[in-house]
């Protein structure tokens, strides 16, 4: 399983300040990555949350579980230690995505407390950012399994 996990106002995409966050709705989103899971052959779950409480919940299952997560924290991203902790228990991959570029953005977006813990970030590639992080975890995925075999391993 692969846990896609958005943060706080991510539901409001496509009628939230759509200059910067484009017109797809939450639920094109939504769509867009259960597609592109279907297509890659992956079991992909995608939520979204405004409640730190429960994101810290889902980090936890997909910790327990050893998931790979897709993860776009919003605001989170640039103060919140206890969201960047259970990001770091993680033990499969962790991608951070950005659909706007945050580095082009206010000087207090620039910084995101999560990226030391996450294997990769995406930022400013709009909604496609899931796409290409949904291709990455399935060809890094592919990719080990193909080294353990070549080492005689199960
Ligand atoms: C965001 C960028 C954050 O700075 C912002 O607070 C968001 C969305 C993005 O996807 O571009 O809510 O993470």
């Amino acid at each position: 399983m692969i846990y896609v996990l958005n943060g706080p106002n991510l539901g409001r995409l496509g009628t939230r300040e759509p200059a910067v966050y484009g017109s797809t709705t939450y639920a094109d989103l939504e769509r867009l990555c259960l597609e592109t899971g279907a297509r890659l052959g992956l079991e992909v779950q995608v939520r979204q949350t405004d409640a730190e409480f429960k994101m810290i919940t889902w980090l936890h299952a997909a910790a327990d579980e050893g998931a790979d997560v897709v993860l776009n924290p919003a605001a989170w991203s640039h103060y919140n230690i206890a969201i960047r902790d259970a990001a770091a228990m993680l033990r499969g991959r962790l991608i951070e995505v950005h659909i706007s570029n945050i580095h082009t953005r206010e000087e207090f977006r620039h910084h995101s407390v999560i990226s030391a813990v996450a294997a990769g970030v995406i930022a400013g590639l709009g909604v496609d950012g899931y796409r290409l992080a949904l291709e990455h975890l399935a060809r890094f995925a592919a990719e080990a399994a193909t080294s353990v075999n070549s080492v005689g391993h199960p």
